[in-house]
């Protein structure tokens, strides 16, 4: 991918998160919003804490939380936050002893996140705008890192990776989920990235 093409992506990616900031409706090929979480088999207990904002914003593709258990006391990386959806519920498992960092390239997404849990009260939950690809923590600094819906985005997946690593913990976990394609194209109908 050219230099062109990468800042034509993330004009993109901006411009639609801008949208998905006010509404996700009618902006998605895959389900969203909290029957979305629901059927991916997020605890309702754990929805329930989450404000209804944030849940209807929540346009992820999978459930990082199926993939492994998070603890008490542990510090998790939100990867690519959005709404802060997932961000919110690790808080409520990590507890007032772990702590959660959610970074995303939008501010618009960030603005409801951060409101989101200011209202919902997690002093453990900070929301950062930062690039997967240039992560600003220091080194070792998570036990667990979600993606969820987020790295098929960034162009340069080999820097979001050694990131990810850098920052994780020895031992430290990726729960990611995403989508991603069988073949070697795209048909021309679905390959404009806004689709
Ligand atoms: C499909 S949404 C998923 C949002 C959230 N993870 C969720 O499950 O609701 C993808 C998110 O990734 C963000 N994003 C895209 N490229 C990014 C990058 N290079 N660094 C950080 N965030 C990025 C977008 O702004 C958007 O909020």
């Amino acid at each position: 991918m050219d230099a062109q093409e990468v800042a034509t992506l993330r004009e993109g990616i901006a411009e639609k998160y801008r949208k998905v900031a006010m509404s996700p409706e009618g902006l998605f090929r895959y389900p969203t919003g909290e029957a979305s979480a629901r059927g991916l088999g997020y605890p309702p207990d754990l929805l329930a804490a989450v404000p209804h904002a944030i849940r209807e914003r929540f346009v992820g593709v999978g459930n990082p939380f199926a993939l492994g258990p998070i603890s008490p006391g542990e510090a998790v990386l939100d990867l690519g936050c959005g709404a802060g959806f997932d961000a919110l519920l690790a808080a409520q498992l990590v507890g007032p002893a772990g702590r959660v960092a959610g970074i995303d390239l939008s501010p618009e997404m960030l603005a409801v996140a951060e409101t989101g849990r200011a209202d919902a009260g997690f002093p453990q939950v900070e929301f950062r705008e930062a690039s997967v690809e240039a992560l600003p923590f220091p080194d070792a600094s998570f036990d667990v890192a979600l993606s969820n819906g987020v790295l098929n985005l960034v162009p340069d997946k080999p820097a979001a990776l050694r990131e990810i690593f850098r920052v994780l913990r020895p031992g430290g976990r990726l729960q990611a989920c995403d989508i991603g394609l069988v073949g070697d194209s795209l048909p021309p109908d679905k390959a404009r990235w806004s689709d």
